[in-house]
């Protein structure tokens, strides 16, 4: 048996039931069972979500412990994902793994989601060095965060309405493409012509964001094509959503550019759901060559939510005994 610190940790702040263990600070075990209910609803219903999890929390757990080789009583701490995210599905991880910290006599770390997203760039090799820009992107955020240390992090910019994900899955709703429509978008984009449309963007002061006009943009242009066209958005779909995704990572990498800029730094990272995109990807690839960027971007499985990013997390925290007791409480809006 591996002596390292073994550390389980559990993440339930949406629509994903995820467990992970690491040793030491390697993944040892990464689970995650996806919750397709959400599909038919157009986006997550919170009860709904709530209620798979605790269908599949001790299934995803066990796997978790399984193929890590490890069991429960070598463990050295238990962490789950406090907040932000969806009352009732952090109720459940929450609780869960209170109740076995509690039952096995270990501490309890709860960890901030966002920043697992990025403390996910530790995970594999090659890890950015202190200090680094993050632009951490998911459903529920948009932020330029400076990483200068693993526990001390800084928003410097955010937006101030939509996430930039909620953009990507809204404009999908409009297409009539189903949720979670980010990354269908993603996949109808690849063949499209970037080009073919434009919306209007409206440019925020410092390093912040606003997606919710974009929005609007893009449905009311649909809404006049299709009035002369009714097949407009099946017969351009590629176009559109190439030019959708364009105009997204644009505003997203016209701050960032500005943000790296003006604090004089060159790494520059990218978490979160959203960096699955293939778009922004390449995006980042094209910059590091043309700005002299060092860019890192994290394996697809640690991009979108995960139990092995709150493991990571944990694993820095454990190391500066930063543990929680057992009135630790969900927190759906938790500071950053
Ligand atoms: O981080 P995440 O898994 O969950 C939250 O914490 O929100 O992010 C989910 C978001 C969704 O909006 C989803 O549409 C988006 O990430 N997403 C993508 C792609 N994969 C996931 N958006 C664009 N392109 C993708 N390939
Ligand atoms: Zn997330």
């Amino acid at each position: 048996m591996n002596n390292g610190i073994k550390i389980l940790a559990i993440e339930s702040s949406c629509d994903e039931t995820a467990a992970s263990v690491i040793i030491n600070s390697k993944i040892a075990s990464n689970i995650v069972a996806t919750q397709d209910i959400h599909e038919q609803y157009g986006g997550v219903v919170p009860e709904l979500a709530s209620r798979q999890h605790q269908i599949n929390i001790v299934p995803v757990v066990e796997r978790a412990l399984k193929e890590a080789g490890v069991s429960k009583n070598d463990l050295d701490a238990i962490a789950c994902t406090q907040g932000p995210g969806l009352l009732g599905g952090l109720l459940v991880g929450v609780s869960f793994a209170k109740s076995l910290a509690q039952g096995l006599d270990l501490p309890l770390i709860g960890v901030h989601h966002m920043h697992a997203h990025i403390l996910a760039h530790f995970i594999d090799d090659p890890q950015p060095q202190f200090p680094f820009l993050c632009l951490t992107v998911s459903g529920g955020h948009t932020q330029i965060v400076l990483v200068e240390d693993y526990l001390k992090m800084k928003v410097i910019g955010q937006t101030i309405d939509d996430a930039v994900g909620e953009a990507f899955d809204k404009s999908a709703k409009i297409l009539g493409l189903p949720y979670p429509g980010g990354p269908l978008i993603d996949k109808y984009a690849k063949e499209g012509n970037p080009d073919f449309l434009k919306f209007a963007d409206v440019e925020m002061a410092n390093f912040d964001y606003s997606f919710s006009g974009i929005k609007t943009s893009i449905l009311y242009t649909l809404r006049k094509e299709v009035a002369k066209d009714p097949d407009y958005v099946e017969n351009n779909l590629s176009d559109i959503c190439a030019s959708i995704q364009k105009t997204l990572i644009d505003i997203l990498i016209k701050k960032l550019i500005k943000a790296s800029k003006s604090l004089g730094v060159n790494r520059v990272a990218i978490a979160g759901g959203v960096s699955a995109n293939s778009g922004l990807r390449n995006k980042l690839s094209q910059l590091s060559e043309k700005l002299g960027w060092e860019v890192f971007i994290p394996a697809f499985q640690y991009c979108t939510d995960n139990a092995g990013m709150i493991a990571m997390a944990a694993h820095f925290k454990y190391l500066e005994k930063d543990f929680s007791d057992l009135s630790l409480r969900p927190d759906p809006r938790m500071p950053f």
